[in-house]
């Protein structure tokens, strides 16, 4: 897969896909991750890539021109472009797994008092990680690589998140390592029993009893 990130601070990015599994993803060569500053594609003499909004108000918005051709110049036959918003659809797992199949990705980053209008025009999706505004998309972009390099065969072992939150609308089980006991508290007896049948009906009846808790709402859909 191919993921290239449109962003007007490049520098964010530092670090963040050079530690862990993403790191090695990248290593082994199943994710490539281009980071672009969109201000190299501004036709404007002074580099400018924002302007005031039409009609008034606060804040500088951000114009066509760059990221059009930022864009025109990275889409693929298989590209998904998508836009970083809070007004897009609510990011879920079930979303990450289907991005986890895509051949190339295009990730679009706000930022100031948003985008010109326009732009949702050359997006395939427009995604929001949640209810709240951050200052750009670029955090916004990098939780969505990283929850969908993990899930790309051969990134991690597939019993590794088949169990995670959300897969079949559950919260993942409890988990304990050594030592068995720890400040007075203790392993549950059936996790040492070597039972796998009993270990495998326990952790079922502990991600349902977590789900009632915690998410209700997940066990309704
Ligand atoms: C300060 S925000 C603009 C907010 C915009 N005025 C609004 O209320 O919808 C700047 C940029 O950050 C990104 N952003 C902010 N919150 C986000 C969220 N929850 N999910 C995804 N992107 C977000 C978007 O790219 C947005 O264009």
């Amino acid at each position: 897969m191919t993921i290239d990130i449109l962003t007007l601070f490049p520098n964010m990015y530092q670090g963040i896909f050079d530690e862990s599994i993403i790191k090695r993803a990248i290593d082994e060569k199943r994710v490539e991750i281009n980071i672009h500053n969109f201000r190299d594609y501004t036709l404007d003499p002074h580099k400018k890539v924002d302007d005031t909004p039409y009609g008034g108000g606060a804040g500088m918005v951000l114009t066509c021109q760059p990221i059009f051709d930022c864009v025109k110049s990275l889409r693929r036959e298989d590209s998904i472009v998508i836009l970083m918003t809070p007004d897009g659809e609510v990011y879920k797992q079930k979303r990450a797994y289907e991005l986890s199949k895509c051949g190339h990705l295009i990730l679009i980053c706000g930022h100031y008092e948003g985008f010109d209008e326009r732009i949702r025009s050359i997006c395939d999706m427009e995604i929001s990680i949640g209810d709240y505004v951050l200052t750009g998309g670029e955090l916004a972009s990098m939780v969505l690589v990283d929850s969908i390099v993990r899930l790309m065969p051969g990134v991690i072992e597939e019993d590794s998140h088949v169990n995670d939150s959300f897969n079949n609308n559950l919260l993942d089980y409890p988990t304990y390592t050594k030592p068995r006991v720890y400040e007075g508290m203790e392993v549950p007896e059936v996790l040492l029993s070597g039972d796998h049948k009993k270990i495998e009906e326990y952790r079922r009846e502990m991600s349902l009893q977590r789900t009632k808790e915690r998410r209700p709402d997940l066990l309704e859909k």
